[in-house]
């Protein structure tokens, strides 16, 4: 079983997130982790809920609300991308279950001390609950076996500014802090979804003809990301950014190639605030002009596409015989 812990600011591709951890077989996700993000905290953590209701799995697994702001700036949504709701403007009856009452940050260090050694999170959303995490309790850096950060982008231009991706923009001063720290981060960059994320075509209406009611739940809460990708993205279908860094944690055969490097994050200029400075140079040693260090995070670089579509395809279906043990 690998057992995981997901951080997401619930909206849109961050449930397809939510059902990959939920329901891939071989895969044990044992906490949810809320923060502000695509949408107010209190919305992120309805729709975390209600992806649970979706999956047939009520009550199953603990949804903890963290952070509502980021460290040191007021809060910034994309509800432009997702829709008022964060789920394709679909205003879903309210979830059965609750939040439990501790928050995600504290609840991420007792999971973490808990069973030392034996998570991987993934974290797709602001990095405000993980930096508070650090915080509380440093020593979880070295009890957890990867932190998977869907942020930032490696030489490729961002999508809430040219220089940065929206999860890293959001809270630049935990995602500086969170890179700093000593995790042992695998960062899947916004040019990873753009270049192996994006179904559409042939593929997409694929999946338009999965008749299941996981299938329609997919399409009905990512269809006003679908329209914002087509007429403001320049991207023809719908973005995986999200539930592609859980793919390629729970299957990793589907991840091609990465490298290890130094990862900056700018916390100072206006413009260039949330931008990923990857030191990819063949001599990255620090100098007079620049004072990198050690390499703090695996970046990925290609991930296979036609094994992450087959992954999504079998997730609606809800037929997973490709990947069961014989
Ligand atoms: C990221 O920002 C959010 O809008 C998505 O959920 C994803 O986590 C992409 O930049
Ligand atoms: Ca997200």
């Amino acid at each position: 079983m690998k057992r995981l812990l997901i951080d997401t600011d619930t909206a849109g591709d961050d449930v397809t997130s939510l059902l990959f951890g939920l329901l891939w077989p071989g895969v044990q996700l044992d906490a949810i982790f809320t923060v502000m993000g695509n949408v107010p905290l209190e919305l992120c953590t309805r729709n975390a809920l209600t992806a649970l209701d979706h999956a047939g799995r009520s009550g199953e697994v603990p949804v903890f609300a963290g952070c509502d702001r980021p460290l040191m700036r007021p809060p910034i949504h994309s509800d432009f991308v997702h829709g008022k709701d964060g789920m394709g403007n679909s205003f879903f009856v309210p979830p059965r279950g609750k939040a439990e009452p501790l928050h995600a940050a504290q609840a991420l260090v007792r999971f973490v001390n808990a069973a030392p050694g034996e998570y991987e999170i993934v974290a797709h959303g602001p990095l405000t609950n993980l930096a508070v995490a650090y915080m509380l309790d440093p020593s979880i850096v070295h009890k957890i076996k990867k932190l998977w950060i869907m942020g930032g982008a490696c030489h490729f231009q961002g999508n809430i500014t040219p220089a940065a991706e929206y999860n890293v923009y959001a809270d630049p001063e935990a995602a500086r802090m969170v890179f700093r720290a000593g995790f042992p981060i695998v960062m899947v960059g916004w040019e990873i979804c753009c270049r192996y994320g994006i179904v559409g075509g042939e593929d997409l209406a694929a999946l338009q003809a999965i008749d299941t009611p996981l299938a329609r739940f997919y399409h009905q809460i990512n269809s006003a990301a679908l329209k914002f990708n087509r007429e403001l993205g320049g991207l023809d279908g719908i973005s995986h950014p999200d539930s592609q860094t859980t793919a390629i944690c729970i299957n990793p055969a589907i991840l091609q190639k990465s490298g290890r490097y130094f990862v900056e994050v700018e916390c100072q200029s206006n413009q260039m605030r949330g931008y990923t400075a990857v030191d990819t140079r063949f001599h990255p040693e620090p100098n007079e002009f620049w004072q990198g260090g050690e390499p703090n995070a695996e970046v990925v670089h290609e991930v296979d596409y036609h094994g992450f579509y087959r992954m999504l395809s079998a997730l609606l279906k809800g037929d997973f015989s490709e990947y069961s043990p014989a």
